[in-house]
């Protein structure tokens, strides 16, 4: 069973911690999961989910995805994709949806997210849903034989490996991955042309790649991690599906590092949270170059201009210039619909190299478990 995996049987190899050798693995577990399902013509193999997946998707007309944590930002990337392909879709925290009533919409499809597939209140929120009357259900899963994938009708396996350590990393990226494959099959059947879905996948197929080129920036992010290790408090700002990306960059640094930080849609920085900016309290910004740029870019100088420093994750396209305030770190460009990933992996290394250097003990944080099995 997923939980009572052994971590000393899995080598750590020449790595120092399994959260660094897991995301290290990132490029591997992204090529596993996408493994089969997708042709050389950049094509979805659709049929390799099985026939009855094929029928489930063709009725599919809304989708309802339900997580924890980490799991839960990957629903939150995920529902502005399917919702940018016309199909209606809500991401909810397990631990909220399993105590409401919600209206069921007609077809709906309700989404478990999953590392373990042990997770109470995940385990909870489906069965809310199959009482409040959705109709289909499908878990997306790391863990092969949990719970999860015994109580949907499908399962969607993200082939990550196991994964030790408590902060998550490659089973985070690995369900973005499947929830991209989910997106293609569910909106083939809305319109989707052959030529946008080749391009989605033909951005899946340069992602292993990519994630391996950014994998060598790790020793520029780890020259980061002296600054950070005596702050109190990072805000990271985000905008569109950099948002949730922004939520998990915050929550590995406070898991591991112990460092309080929050994360906020850039937008509603002037709502509050420019109050917190001054010298000792970083921003990082998630900043691919893309349609939303102009407007982060905008939030980015509010920062500035109170005197906060920033470190801006850019690609390789973005017009934003490093400063006395500002450090651009450049991650490796990406399509639209994998820069959520490669942006991740850069934040995921910057938090590991700061709990490192404060000499935290990185895998097995303080009060939190790998599994939450209880309430
Ligand atoms: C992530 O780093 C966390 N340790 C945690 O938020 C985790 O993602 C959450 O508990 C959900 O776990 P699951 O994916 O196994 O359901």
């Amino acid at each position: 069973e997923s939980i009572l995996i052994q971590p000393k049987l899995v080598d750590l190899a020449h790595y120092s911690h399994y959260m660094q050798k897991e995301i290290f693995e990132q490029g591997s577990a992204v090529a596993n999961t996408l493994e089969e399902r997708i042709t050389n013509n950049c094509m979805l193999e659709i049929e390799t989910f099985g026939e009855e997946a094929v029928e489930i998707f063709n009725q599919v007309e809304a989708v309802r995805i339900l997580a924890c944590g980490t799991s839960y930002y990957a629903g939150m990337v995920a529902r502005i994709w399917l919702e940018s392909m016309g199909i209606p879709c809500e991401a909810e925290i397990a631990s909220e949806f399993r105590y409401r009533n919600p209206v069921v919409p007609d077809n709906a499809l309700v989404v478990a997210i999953s590392q373990s597939g042990e997770t109470a209140d995940t385990l909870a929120a489906l069965n809310q849903a199959s009482k409040l009357g959705y109709k289909y259900s499908l878990a997306i899963c790391n863990s092969p034989f949990s719970q999860m994938t015994r109580v949907t009708d499908l399962v969607l396996h993200t082939r990550a490996g196991p994964e030790i350590s408590v902060a998550s990393t490659k089973a985070f990226t690995t369900q973005l991955v499947s929830l991209l494959l989910l997106m293609i099959a569910l909106a083939k059947r809305r319109g989707m042309t052959v030529d946008e879905e080749a391009e989605i996948v033909s951005e899946l197929r340069a992602l292993p790649s990519r994630i391996e080129a950014l994998l060598q920036m790790d020793k520029d992010i780890a020259e980061l991690s002296d600054y950070f290790a005596d702050k109190e408090h990072t805000l990271f700002l985000g905008r569109g599906t950099h948002y949730p990306i922004a939520l998990e960059g915050a929550l590995k640094l406070k898991e591991i590092s112990y460092i309080h930080a929050d994360a906020y849609p850039a937008g509603e920085l002037k709502h509050g949270p420019l109050a917190l900016i001054d010298a000792k309290t970083p921003t990082i910004a998630v900043a691919p170059n893309n349609h939303l740029l102009a407007k982060l870019k905008a939030n980015i100088q509010e920062v500035r201009a109170r005197g906060g420093k920033l470190f801006v994750f850019s690609d390789s396209g973005t017009p934003i210039k490093s400063d006395e305030l500002i450090e651009v770190i450049e991650v490796v460009k990406s399509g639209p619909f994998t820069s959520p990933i490669i942006h991740t992996i850069a934040l995921q290394l910057l938090a590991y190299h700061v709990a490192v250097t404060k000499g935290n003990d990185v895998d097995n944080p303080r009060n939190l478990a790998k599994s939450v099995t209880v309430e």
